[in-house]
């Protein structure tokens, strides 16, 4: 068994709560408690964020805190001296640790595919095209390319806003941004290699977001939209494109959407609402997935 994104395993002895603290600190970094009865506990860690042991849980879960040290996974143990600053330290480390695994993946799963990228979706120009127009850019302007990729969107951003708007892509795996650069994207806008949940822009910088492919690889896409959402003036647009909808989308690796998708109507809604947003159209047909939304 494994945690989804985000969990910590708590190992307890019986059926109390072993620190009430414990659930509201992970809570604050977006990331849940999942408590487990020692006679419960998994064979391994696979998945999980952290390891918390309840006092009395000790000797059961011991094979389990030997596999977080050799891991290099946060760890605690709540017997002992153990108090609300180790609980918080704790759950700061988890969160970190979260982030630089899923960064590690991300980057790990793009690179091999960055000098081939665009070679593999010859046709999706004009849908690009498209996705660029709905963001309705006037020259001067500045877009933002989150996520961009080889940065095939750059040159539709760069002809929107003009010679005297400014154009910023960024995306998390260098080899990405490497092979942007080999296409001269570097000509067409500022390329830089960072994370979309943590971007090096001031507030209101940009007027308008075009984020490709993007949110389905986001670890906490709620921390990555809310931080759009500060870079972005107050009534900027950010479209959430894909050139083909879910269906095609799913098709591709041999299942049907899922009704849990972020990218539903009814998931995506209620988390851009949370996150600043406002969302004004929504297209999920086989030649285009988009939901276009305003900055609150
Ligand atoms: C499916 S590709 C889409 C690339 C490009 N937008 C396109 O449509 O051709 C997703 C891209 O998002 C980047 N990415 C994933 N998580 C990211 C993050 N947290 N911050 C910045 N870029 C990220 C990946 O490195 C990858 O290049």
């Amino acid at each position: 068994m494994g945690g989804s994104a985000g969990e910590v395993l708590v190992v307890r002895q019986g059926g109390d709560d072993p620190s009430p603290g414990l659930a509201a600190a992970l809570r604050a970094h977006g990331l849940q408690a999942c408590p487990v009865s020692a006679g419960d506990r998994p064979a391994d860690l696979n998945g999980y964020r952290g390891l918390v042991v309840a006092a009395g849980a000790e000797g059961a879960a011991s094979h389990l805190w030997e596999q977080a040290g050799a891991a290099g996974l946060p760890r605690l143990r709540l017997s002992g001296t153990a108090g609300p600053q180790d609980v918080a330290a704790f759950a700061r480390s988890a969160a970190c640790s979260a982030a630089y695994r899923s960064a590690r993946g991300t980057r790990e799963f793009f690179a091999p595919r960055a000098a081939s990228w665009e070679e593999k979706f010859p046709d999706d120009g004009p849908a690009f095209a498209e996705a660029v127009g709905e963001l309705a850019l006037t020259p001067g302007a500045t877009a933002l390319d989150a996520g961009c990729g080889t940065g095939r969107a750059l040159p539709l951003l760069r002809a929107a806003v003009g010679a005297e708007g400014h154009v910023i892509g960024v995306d998390l795996t260098p080899e990405m941004v490497r092979s942007a650069l080999a296409r001269g994207r570097g000509a067409h806008g500022r390329l830089l290699v960072a994370d979309v949940a943590r971007l090096p822009l001031p507030g209101a910088a940009v007027d308008a977001v075009l984020a490709a492919g993007l949110i389905s690889h986001l670890p906490d896409p709620a921390a990555a939209l809310t931080e759009l959402a500060r870079v972005t003036v107050t009534g900027g647009r950010l479209a959430l494109f894909h050139p083909v909808g879910r269906t095609i989308l799913a098709a591709r690796h041999g299942r049907a959407p899922s009704p849990a998708d972020l990218r539903a109507e009814h998931n995506l809604r209620p988390l851009l609402d949370r996150t600043g947003w406002t969302l004004t159209a929504f297209h999920d047909t086989d030649d285009r997935y988009l939901g276009l939304t305003v900055r609150r």
